[in-house]
Order: structure tokens, then sequence, then C-alpha cells
């Protein structure tokens, strides 16, 4: 069997490429995910049951020597957060019980600007995504879904997708709540200080109390809902907002792979959640969460996961709405 080296990641969607190009590829995943996942129609086209919650962020003033952007520069800014399981449900009747093993769980948090902006950052736990470009994925989901053999020649012939793989596979139990939960942004970012100077960055959201799963012996016997209706109960949230500092030699465009582990991992502020949101999603609001959605102080990489996700969750936006409203309104 050929192995092909796959070490750098190569895709169509790069900063450079055609948005005629990019909607084609977001359209060939979206449509991937939706038929090989079943995602229910008229909603999110993954991460459909969620809850949004009310808080605050307040940066340290580490983050202030970071980064010049204005959540980054140390008054409290208003938050949403919305928490959210990551696959739909296999029974396509329901949406899904807490307590799905693998889930790619989400934390999507967006900072509301006195001036009236919005910037996001989007999260889940993996602590890798499973490919390093779109290609990869939408590869992997329909292999998967060709079934085992299928799946088994996929990674066979893509080391680094088998390598990811193994990787995600060794966490998944469900959490004990959305308050012990450890969430990454594993696309990488560029903050840039009030001097000009840049430093990479890759985020992770660190909960207070700590990362606790729930005990196996709860798995088939909790509330379906435990997640979302026990999120009330753990009130006030806080987490820790960390960025890992990349070194020179650090690539920034695969999401797929970790940085060193002894790279220096700074505490960038608090998020403190403090009740459920009543503002979003009411009176055909339309929430969506974009990682591309960055104000002056911090750039995105050239990930092409990271590029591909804007016309995807854009996409996923025109299906669920059928609207295509300005990025600011939402
Ligand atoms: C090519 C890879 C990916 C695809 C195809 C994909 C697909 C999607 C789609 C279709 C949505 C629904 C968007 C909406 O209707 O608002 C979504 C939401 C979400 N995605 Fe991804 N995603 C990808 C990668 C990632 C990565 C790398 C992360 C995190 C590190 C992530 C975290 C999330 C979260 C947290 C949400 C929920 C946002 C919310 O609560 O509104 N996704 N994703």
């Amino acid at each position: 069997m050929t192995v092909t080296h796959d070490s750098t990641p190569r895709s169509a969607a790069t900063p450079d490429a055609s948005n005629a190009d990019m909607q084609a590829l977001a359209l060939d995943l979206t449509d991937t995910v939706v038929e090989v996942l079943g995602s229910p129609d008229g909603q999110r086209v993954t991460h459909h049951k969620g809850v949004v919650m009310e808080g605050t962020f307040t940066a340290t003033p580490r983050a202030r020597e970071l980064s010049r952007a204005t959540h980054l520069q140390g008054d409290p800014v208003r938050v949403t957060v919305r928490y959210s399981n990551g696959f739909p449900s296999a029974d396509p009747g329901s949406d899904g019980p807490d307590t799905t093993q693998g889930d790619p769980r989400g934390m999507a948090v967006k900072f509301y600007l006195d001036d009236g902006r919005r910037t996001d950052l989007v999260c889940q736990d993996w602590p890798v995504f499973p490919a390093g470009t779109p290609e990869h994925f939408r590869d992997l989901l329909r292999a998967q879904h060709e079934g085992p053999e299928a799946t088994e020649r996929f990674l066979a012939e893509h080391p680094d997708v088998a390598a990811a793989g193994a990787i995600v596979d060794t966490v998944g139990a469900p959490p004990q709540s959305w308050a012990t939960m450890v969430f990454h942004s594993l696309n990488a970012f560029r903050l840039v200080d009030a001097a000009g100077e840049g430093q990479w960055v890759r985020w992770k959201l660190v909960p207070d109390a700590g990362e606790h799963s729930l005990p196996e012996a709860e798995w088939t016997t909790a509330d379906p809902d435990y997640l979302m209706a026990g999120v009330v109960d753990e009130l006030p949230i806080t987490y820790r907002v960390m960025a890992q500092l990349a070194a020179d030699e650090d690539q920034t465009t695969d999401a797929s792979k970790a940085w060193p582990a002894d790279r220096e991992w700074v505490d960038m502020g608090a998020i403190e959640i403090t009740g459920k949101d009543e503002t979003r999603e009411t009176g055909g609001d339309v929430l969506m969460h974009d990682p591309m959605r960055l104000i002056d102080g911090i750039e995105p990489s050239d990930d092409p996961i990271l590029r591909i996700r804007s016309f995807v969750y854009a996409e996923s936006v025109r299906r669920r709405s059928g609207s295509a409203c300005p990025m600011h309104l939402r």
C-alpha cells in the first residue's frame, strides 16, 4: 500500500482563493455534513442543541500588553456564551441526549463592544481538529459514512489524519457539567500590540471549577438534557481565558497538530457567566458565531479550516434562517 506523507496540508481554502471557490468548497462540505451526520432541517447544520448565557469578560494587564484589541484593554465587556452539543442526534426526531460520547461540544463567546462592534471566539472541547484541511475533513466523513474498510483505507493513506484522530479518541467522556469543561480555539490567531508587534496564539478556556467528567455509571442514566437544563444550577460559571504563545518556528495553519507542550500559557482574562441570556435568538434574531469576526488587534491565520468555517457557517445560517443578513447584525 502506498502511504502519502501529508505533513503540509494543501487546500483550496486559502486567503487568496476566490469567493466563488470558497463558496463551492463550503457547499460541498456542508452537503457532506448534512448527508453524513443527518442534520435537522431549519436548524444549525451542526451544534444545533444549545443554550445561550450572559456574562462579562475582564482582561488582565498582560492581555493589554499583547494586543490593542478593545476588549483586551481591561474594562469589563458584556458577553454572551452559547454552549452546544456538536453532532446532530442519531435519532432524527430528537435533539439527542447530552450524554453522547466523543461529541465535539462547543463554547462560542461573543464580545459586545461599546461602539456596537462584536467579535467572536468559537471553541470546542477536542484538543486538536481531526483533519488539517477542509477537504480531508470532508473525505474523512465520507469514508466513515462508507464503512470501516473505507475508513481504514483513508487513514492509511492520510497518516496525519490518523494521528489527529488518535488524539481525539483519547477524550470524549461526557462532562459533569458545562462548568467543568476545557475548550480550545484550535485555529491560531495573531495578536497585535499597540506598537504593531505581533504574537501568534491559540486560545483555551479553562474553568475555575476544574475539568471533570460525568461518572461512567451515570452515562446511561443521566437526564438527556442534564447539561442544558443543569447549567443554571452551576452559576456563576467562571473561566480563565488563556493564550498559548507560539515560538517562531511553530506552524499556524494546521489545527490538527498541537504546539509543543512547553509553549508558555498566558492568562488573558476572566469570563464570568451569571445567567441565561434573554436577548438573543428571540423575535427572529439570528445568532451566529464566526471565528473570522475579528477586530483590530487580532488577525486570522491562513489555516484553511479557519478560512472555510466562515463560509460554511454563513451557508448554515442561510439554510436555517433564509437570511444572508450582514455579519454585524448577528
Ligand atoms: C471544517 C471544519 C468545520 C466545519 C465544517 C464546521 C461546521 C459548523 C457548522 C455548520 C456550524 C453551524 C453554524 C451556524 O449555523 O451558526 C458550526 C458551529 C460551530 N462550530 Fe464548527 N465547523 C468546523 C470546525 C470547527 C472548529 C475547528 C471549531 C472549534 C475549534 C468549531 C466550533 C464550532 C462551534 C462552537 C459552533 C457552534 C456555534 C454557536 O453556538 O453558534 N467548528 N460548525
